[in-house]
């Protein structure tokens, strides 16, 4: 006997992955058959979302998402924390709107999203961009000094994306096509190599971890919520604008280092073919390192989770 399985994927590796796991163990367990054909064709756009609310979409890369999605015929919204900024960043970009908004107060998101969900329903993606990044050293800085930036760090890179994801969530299962979650992180969440970040690294590596989490979670529980992770390498903005050389992430000071336009080129690509977890420059081999060595563990005990949960159902 001869089976012909085919099936159409616009998603990720990794469910491309489970799917020809699961069709192979099928077919094992079949001892009638003898050959077997599968045929798998990837779509290319996985960009199914029609409008985008960038946070820190004022500069660096949050602009540079902006000026992209929008040439690709989406509706951007970006929100920051200061308004010349969005003004020019929206005029220069072509997104719809902006919002002033500090992330990381968090108090104040509750009433943002039932504004901006209010001002445009059509909301279907969040890409949690903004970031800051502050040198810091356990035993130079003054405690309080250190925890006043570190406690401001982690408000701003982790519990901003947190409580922006949940509050979107529910908006986001009324959507029929589904929405998309894209969290950037960092490649110094895969490996904290640059010391005088401790804590900057350490909510990159929590971002990572959240988005794995996320996605399986929204995934094996049925809703039609992407969730996306862009981890960049050094690239040529103004994020190390408190370090001592605030240029160290430009290519003069760091032959590793990329510009936004290299940067995007690269992202693009994967973001397009549907990605989920993506990188670009030094971040290739730290990725793969890391899927290499705890992928397939992670890949085991979500897919168990997955089998719970429809047994739940
Ligand atoms: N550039 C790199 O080398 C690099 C590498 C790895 C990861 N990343 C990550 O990439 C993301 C973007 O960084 P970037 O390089 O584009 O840095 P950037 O040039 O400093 O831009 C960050 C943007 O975020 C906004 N922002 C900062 N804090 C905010 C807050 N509390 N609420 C709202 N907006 C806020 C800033 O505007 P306002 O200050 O006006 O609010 C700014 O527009 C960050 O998450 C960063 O950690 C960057």
């Amino acid at each position: 006997m001869h089976v012909r399985a085919s099936c159409t994927f616009s998603s990720s590796l990794n469910e491309l992955t489970s799917y020809l796991s699961f069709r192979i163990q099928l077919l094992e367990s079949n001892q009638k058959i003898k050959t077997a054909t599968i045929s798998i064709n990837m779509t290319t756009d996985s960009l199914t979302f029609q409008c985008a609310l960038i946070t820190g979409g004022g500069g660096g890369i949050g602009k540079a998402l902006a000026a992209y999605l929008v040439s690709k015929g989406k509706k951007v919204l970006i929100c920051g924390r200061t308004e010349s900024n969005l003004q020019s960043s929206a005029k220069d970009t072509g997104a719809e709107g902006y919002y002033v908004l500090d992330t990381g107060k968090i108090s104040a998101i509750p009433a943002f999203i039932a504004r901006i969900t209010a001002e445009h329903p059509e909301l279907d993606c969040l890409i949690n961009n903004a970031g800051v990044q502050r040198p810091l050293n356990v035993l130079h800085d003054p405690a309080a000094d250190f925890l006043a930036k570190a406690d401001e760090e982690i408000d701003i890179n982790v519990r901003g994306p947190m409580h922006l994801a949940l509050g979107l969530i529910p908006h986001f299962k009324t959507k029929e096509n589904g929405a998309t979650i894209i969290n950037v992180s960092s490649v110094l969440g895969f490996c904290p190599f640059v010391i005088i970040n401790p804590n900057y690294c350490a909510t990159k590596a929590w971002l990572h971890f959240w988005s794995m989490s996320l996605r399986t979670q929204l995934k094996n529980g049925g809703t039609k919520t992407r969730v996306v992770e862009i981890a960049p390498p050094s690239v040529d903005t103004e994020l190390h604008r408190d370090r001592e050389n605030p240029r160290d992430n430009g290519k003069e000071f760091n032959p590793d280092a990329l510009t936004v336009e290299e940067f995007m080129e690269d992202i693009a690509v994967k973001l397009e073919r549907g990605d989920e977890m993506i990188t670009a420059g030094i971040g290739e081999k730290l990725v793969r390192d890391w899927d290499q060595a705890f992928g397939a563990f992670y890949e085991k005990a979500a897919a168990a989770d997955a089998e719970k949960q429809r047994e739940r159902k």
